[in-house]
């Protein structure tokens, strides 16, 4: 049994509360946020008892093998390296960092105390990337020349987040798109172009894009526009809106990259809840936000390297800092 902490009791630590709970090889044994009232409120609702505001007084006190880090995007070096020096595993929150600087550290880390770490780019479960990885792997698209991926996601939840401020739809999506894309098209990065739009946030006093495209080169020859939105209406029926065109010499794949293809009208926003989730017959519920974090244990259980490491999440967070500069700047951004 694999005995886990957490750090960050908000919107994805719940997630990881309800994904330990379930889980027949992890358990939950420590929850930890700065805000002792959250830790203690997601403790009742998932049985844990052992809480802290501070994760160096857990990582003293709990036997633990590892610790998922979910905390806010700019904040993960810390807390993941306190958890690597202490001897723990760790599964961090997307993106790995915010900085070079952030991902070098933890890179450093994971080396120098030799523990696991994998960045849960979660999206790399979806049973539609296992099959895309699959014919791509196989040479059925031939050369990949361009492709075209989009993830969009209604205002009413990026309102929730509460440092929208301190994040862009680049750190916040275009981190998910940009490592699928590294992933299944392999290659290096070499170039960006990139725009942000700014309106609907900025006219509620929120200094943060609506909107970022960017035209992504890789040094294989593969061209990739990539667009992100997160001020879609409530009434925007697929909630979470991830599309993935990949065209190659010898074929194409177009994917709708959501959990399944049910769609439910009800006067309520939401339809698809963001774990991925279904419940089946015998009550547990599945899905491929749940097989990332299964994946992670499993990993840990037969002591084989996770994927995505830092090493990939740090070319992940090169190409969003590219992204950034290159909105900023108006200009293309040489990798
Ligand atoms: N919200 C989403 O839809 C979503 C989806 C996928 C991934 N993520 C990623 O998950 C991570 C967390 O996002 P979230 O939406 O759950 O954020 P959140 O704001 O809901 O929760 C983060 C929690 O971390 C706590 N925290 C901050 N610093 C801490 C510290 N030093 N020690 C202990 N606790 C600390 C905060 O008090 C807060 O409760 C981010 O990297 C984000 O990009 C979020």
């Amino acid at each position: 049994m694999v005995r886990m902490g957490l750090i960050g009791a908000g919107t994805m630590g719940r997630s990881y509360a309800r994904a330990f709970a379930q889980c027949r090889s992890a358990e939950l044994i420590a929850i930890c946020d700065l805000d002792l009232r959250k830790a203690r409120s997601l403790g009742r609702r998932s049985g844990v008892r052992s809480l802290y505001a501070d994760y160096n007084e857990m990582l003293r006190s709990e036997e633990l093998d590892a610790v998922t880090v979910a905390t806010p995007d700019f904040h993960h070096r810390k807390p993941a390296i306190a958890c690597l020096r202490a001897g723990k595993h760790v599964l961090c929150e997307k993106p790995l960092a915010t900085t070079l600087r952030d991902c070098a550290a933890i890179r450093d880390a994971v080396a120098k105390y030799g523990r696991k770490l994998m960045i849960n780019f979660a999206n790399r479960h979806k049973r539609q990337i296992y099959s895309i990885k699959q014919r791509l792997d196989a040479g059925e698209l031939g050369k990949v020349e361009n492709a075209f991926i989009q993830l969009r996601e209604p205002l009413y939840k990026t309102r929730t987040l509460e440092w929208v401020e301190k994040t862009t739809p680049t750190f916040f999506l275009l981190s998910h798109c940009t490592d699928t894309v590294l992933y299944l098209l392999g290659g290096a990065p070499r170039e960006v172009y990139a725009r942000a739009n700014y309106g609907v946030l900025s006219s509620q006093g929120l200094n943060t894009p609506d909107t970022v495209i960017a035209v992504l080169t890789l040094d294989n020859g593969a061209t990739i526009a990539m667009d992100a939105n997160w001020i879609m209406p409530k009434g925007f029926a697929p909630n979470i809106d991830f599309t993935l065109e990949l065209i190659g010499q010898k074929g194409a794949i177009y994917s709708k990259l959501r959990s399944d293809d049910l769609m439910l009208y009800t006067n309520r926003p939401s339809n698809v809840d963001y774990e991925g989730g279904a419940v089946d017959p015998l009550g547990t519920t599945r899905g491929w936000w749940l097989d990332s974090v299964y994946y992670f244990v499993e990993c840990l259980e037969s002591d084989v390297e996770p994927a995505p490491g830092a090493e990939e999440g740090m070319q992940v967070t090169r190409v969003l800092l590219a992204i950034e500069e290159s909105a900023r700047k108006g200009k293309i951004v040489k990798l």
